[in-house]
């Protein structure tokens, strides 16, 4: 498939896309090695659900990624990676020699009995084993379960007694700033109650003396030095498993999304090409985290399926100081930076002398994910990161998409601050009313999919019935996203944020992530949440928290201007009714603010705020409590 690279284009593949998607995914899926060609390209039932893509291929998704390009990239870095202590080295790795360590790890796990669809549970901090070990896992057809090196041990007891890993490969610690955690212990704690764990891998990461349980815990360096650099790749169905991640649900235990090879494999090699619009030899780094979705896809998956070198970044943004990601962007002259909205707003509380001491001038295009960016952080990073001349793609998607959704094309499409634009070919969303009647045109609804595409989830680990309720009952036919959103006249999407985050306020419904941005727009104002808390005429206020650059001297005054913002911005329905100022927001370990926590405080019910345990920093909750506003 040629790729994009004007707006006719794009409306050609669309229009191809929706008339003859067998026709139109066949075509994309031939770019890659299949050992054996598929049978049917796709069959579905959005009702059972069911839904498989190119039944009856045979292939692994680690040719497509390493040895499909040894003949002519065996040098090329393929991970560039860039330490948590700047001043120690970084590491090149080509492809060549990321192909033989992924083998060995291959191996590895064969001889410690692991098969195809077995389970394999990865806590690993980001280091480039942590990436073969999840090509390792794909070279053998055992399913890998990426867990968060940041969660506990009882969210990790959880992941791994859901989908009964047998081996866990983790590492006896991991650097994060000046902090080290020790991986190993939390693995201990937890094993206590995993009894279908057989035994451990442990990387050497940060010397830390973990004690190894004789029989069950063995050193990575030991295993894996004998391997032979040759693993046969297994040879898989285009539906059997390719991994299975953890997404926490609006209420009760995370739901594990179950991801297939092929699928998967030709939607993300095709959106990684499309909306960044990568070029040969270009450098591409997404900082997320590879416990998150948006780490298999974007920083290993997709950019290895295109041949890409992929910067692996293990420390974090704020140190030794906020200005860590312009500096690795100059250091190694990245091209193309994906990041979240969370981190570019915290970011710009820093100094802008942060920003100015590096050269950018490298960078051709820029990106964001995870959730609604406000108009404010996207002014930011264009004028300051992008200088005004880069792109910035807002890429919409899910764990559930495995891959981005809607989203500008990078140089393509028209870009509209706050909006992620149009779908990508392949992908037929919909707006939907409460009534579940779709709306047509310009409007405002619930967002959800009439059609498939290929690497959507097939289903929720182990329960097939919680998939169809939470997915495909609210609208019969149709997948639904959960998220709000609006298009505009010219058929742009903009998402407003969960729908479990709506708030109806005098029978006005309003995106919580609306008012937000018109908050955010004060130039006093940092960072906001905003939740509903009942109130006796308008049925909902509007509560807001908020982070200000400075404490404010005045807060009554600053609460009017604020006001007064969201009155002109969104209109006078949206004003906010209580403004709290706040120093932080509960954030989980991902960047998304916990409502459910700030909604409690909001109602005035503080006496059971639930597990707190995944936040970020526990100790804002207190400090929320002692503030809150009666
Ligand atoms: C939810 C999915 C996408 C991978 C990382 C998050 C929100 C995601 C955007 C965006 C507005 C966004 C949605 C979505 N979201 N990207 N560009 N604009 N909202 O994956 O943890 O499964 O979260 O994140 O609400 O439903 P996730």
């Amino acid at each position: 498939m040629d790729i994009i690279k004007t707006l006719s284009d794009y409306h050609k593949q669309y229009e191809v896309s929706t008339s003859k998607p067998d026709e139109f995914w066949a075509e994309v899926a031939s770019e890659f090695v299949w050992r054996k060609k598929w049978d049917k390209v796709l069959q579905w039932d959005f009702h059972k659900p069911e839904v498989k893509w190119f039944q009856g291929g045979k292939l692994n998704i680690t040719e497509n990624a390493l040895d499909r390009h040894l003949p002519h990239r065996a040098n090329q870095t393929a991970i560039l990676w860039e330490p948590n202590d700047p001043s120690e080295a970084p590491r090149k790795i080509s492809y060549q020699e990321l192909h033989r360590e992924v083998c060995k790890v291959g191996n590895m796990l064969r001889s410690h009995h692991v098969k195809k669809g077995d389970r394999v549970c990865i806590y690993m901090p980001m280091v480039p084993e942590l990436i073969y070990a999840v090509l390792g896992c794909a070279r053998i057809g055992a399913v890998h379960s990426v867990v968060f090196a940041g969660f506990s041990a009882g969210s990790l007891v959880d992941r791994i007694n859901d989908c009964g890993c047998s081996v866990v490969l983790t590492a006896d610690g991991s650097f994060r700033g000046d902090k080290k955690l020790d991986l190993k212990a939390i693995v201990d704690e937890a094993l206590l109650q995993c009894p279908t764990v057989r035994e451990t891998i442990v990387l050497k990461r940060t010397g830390s003396n973990s004690p190894m349980k004789s029989g069950r815990d063995f050193w990575w360096h030991e295993e894996v030095m004998s391997q032979s650099a040759d693993c046969v790749p297994e040879m898989m169905d285009a539906e059997d498993l390719l991994f299975i991640l953890y997404t926490s649900g609006s209420t009760g235990k995370p739901k594990g999304m179950v991801h297939t090879c092929g699928g998967y494999m030709v939607f993300i090699g095709y959106t990684f090409r499309t909306v960044f619009q990568y070029q040969d030899k270009e450098l591409f780094w997404c900082t997320a985290d590879i416990g998150w979705v948006t780490g298999h896809s974007y920083i290993i998956y997709g950019p290895l399926l295109a041949g890409a070198t992929t910067l692996l970044f293990e420390g974090i943004p704020s140190w030794p100081d906020p200005g860590r990601f312009w500096q690795t962007i100059e250091r190694h002259k990245v091209n193309i930076f994906y990041t979240a909205p969370t981190a570019i707003r915290s970011l710009e509380q820093a100094p802008i002398s942060y920003v100015n001491k590096y050269d950018l001038s490298s960078i051709r295009i820029l990106g964001t994910v995870g959730e609604p960016i406000n108009e404010e952080a996207w002014h930011w990073y264009n004028k300051n990161i992008g200088k005004g001349r880069c792109p910035i793609v807002d890429t919409w998607w899910q764990t559930e998409t495995g891959g981005i959704m809607i989203s500008p094309i990078a140089g393509v499409t028209p870009l509209k601050p706050t909006y992620a634009t149009l779908p990508l070919p392949g992908i037929q969303p919909t707006l939907m009313d409460e009534q579940g009647k779709e709306i047509t045109g310009t409007g405002e609804g619930r967002l959800a999919m009439k059609f498939p595409w290929p690497s959507m989830a097939r289903t929720i680990y182990g329960n097939h019935q919680r998939f169809r309720e939470t997915y495909f009952s609210t609208f019969p036919g149709m997948y639904f996203t959960g998220d709000g959103c609006r298009r505009d006249a010219e058929g742009f999407y903009r998402i407003t944020g969960r729908v479990d985050d709506i708030i109806i306020v005098s029978g006005h419904n309003m995106g919580t992530a609306e008012i937000e941005s018109a908050v955010d727009e004060h130039p006093a104002v940092c960072e906001s949440a905003v939740v509903g808390y009942p109130h006796d005429i308008k049925g909902q206020g509007v509560y807001t928290f908020v982070i200000c650059y400075e404490k404010p001297s005045d807060e009554d005054k600053l609460r009017s201007e604020i006001r007064e913002v969201v009155a002109k911005i969104i209109g006078p329905i949206a004003k906010p009714d209580k403004i709290q100022f706040v120093s932080g927001l509960p954030k989980t370990r991902s960047g998304k603010i916990m409502r459910r926590i700030l909604r409690k405080v909001a109602e005035g019910d503080t006496s059971n705020l639930g597990d707190i345990t995944t936040l970020l920093d526990p100790s804002v909750v207190d400090e929320i409590k002692r503030g809150a506003l009666s």
